[in-house]
């Protein structure tokens, strides 16, 4: 039977990539999302993936919706924890609620999804999770103070978790993605984003099925002895 994957934010961006590779290489994907309805419909109807809404900041919302895609389409092996937000400002303009809630989706959201399926997959002797950090996370980013101490965070917990895991076959890595061709860059002002990409070695952003891959690939049977690492996927960006 095929292993059940879950991707948090998949459905659109750099999550519905992974989604579509995850199911092209054999996987039944689940994906989760929190914004529009709308939106979701229509990923389900393009790739036949179905979506369960909820926000992954919300412990008790994760733990009974993973039980219920669990009790729909069995255990779930792999997760990746794709789900993330920008609330970008300098310190002096960034208010306490847009550091808590980058901290408590981007973060916070690896935890809560971790507490529902790391003891599973640890019990049935196989499992991946890849959480998707952030070259902002590796270099720090101006005016983002909120975002790339989540993401750092999020390599810490990869390392930390990948310990926990290795011995029971759970692998637990990230992928550092650098500028991808998506709405979350696209946000970013025009001037800002063009200085940025004039420091891409590789010369252009990256797009969605760069990471896509990359992850794919972890979540594979190949990596299995691949653990506690960080795969930089930025185009030369930050090399580290
Ligand atoms: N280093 C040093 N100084 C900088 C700077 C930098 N990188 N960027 C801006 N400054 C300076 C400016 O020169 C300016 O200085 P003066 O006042 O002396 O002229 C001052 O900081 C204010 O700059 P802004 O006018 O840009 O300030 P703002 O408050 O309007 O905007 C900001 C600040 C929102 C952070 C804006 O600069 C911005 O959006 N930056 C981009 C942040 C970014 O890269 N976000 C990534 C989003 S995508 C993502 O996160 C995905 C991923 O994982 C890669």
């Amino acid at each position: 039977m095929a292993r059940v994957a879950l991707v948090t934010g998949g459905t659109r961006g750099i999550g519905e990539a992974i989604c579509v590779g995850l199911k092209a290489a054999g996987f039944t994907v689940a994906a989760n999302y929190v914004g529009s309805d709308d939106r979701a419909k229509a990923f389900t109807e393009r790739t036949g993936i179905k979506a369960w809404k909820w926000n992954v900041a919300d412990h008790q919302a994760t733990l009974d919706n993973v039980a219920a895609i669990e009790a729909e389409l069995g255990p779930v092996d792999v997760v990746v924890n794709n789900a993330g937000i920008t609330r970008d400002g300098t310190l002096l303009k960034m208010t306490f609620e847009a550091w808590k809630e980058v901290i408590d989706v981007n973060l916070g959201g690896c935890f809560n999804l971790a507490k529902a399926t790391f003891p599973g997959m640890r019990q049935r002797g196989w499992g991946r999770i890849v959480n998707i950090g952030s070259i902002n996370g590796q270099a720090g980013q101006y005016g983002q103070v909120n975002y790339a101490a989540a993401k750092s965070g999020i390599h810490g917990f990869t390392k930390a978790l990948a310990q926990e895991g290795a011995k029971f076959g759970v692998t637990v890595n990230a992928i550092a993605p650098g500028y991808i061709d998506t709405d979350m860059v696209a946000a970013v002002p025009p001037d800002v984003l063009e200085k940025i990409v004039a420091k891409i070695p590789v010369g252009r952003l990256g797009n969605a099925g760069e990471i896509a891959r990359a992850v794919v690939f972890l979540c594979s049977e190949d990596a299995g002895f691949i653990t506690g690492s960080t795969m930089s996927v930025n185009g030369g960006q930050h090399m580290y």
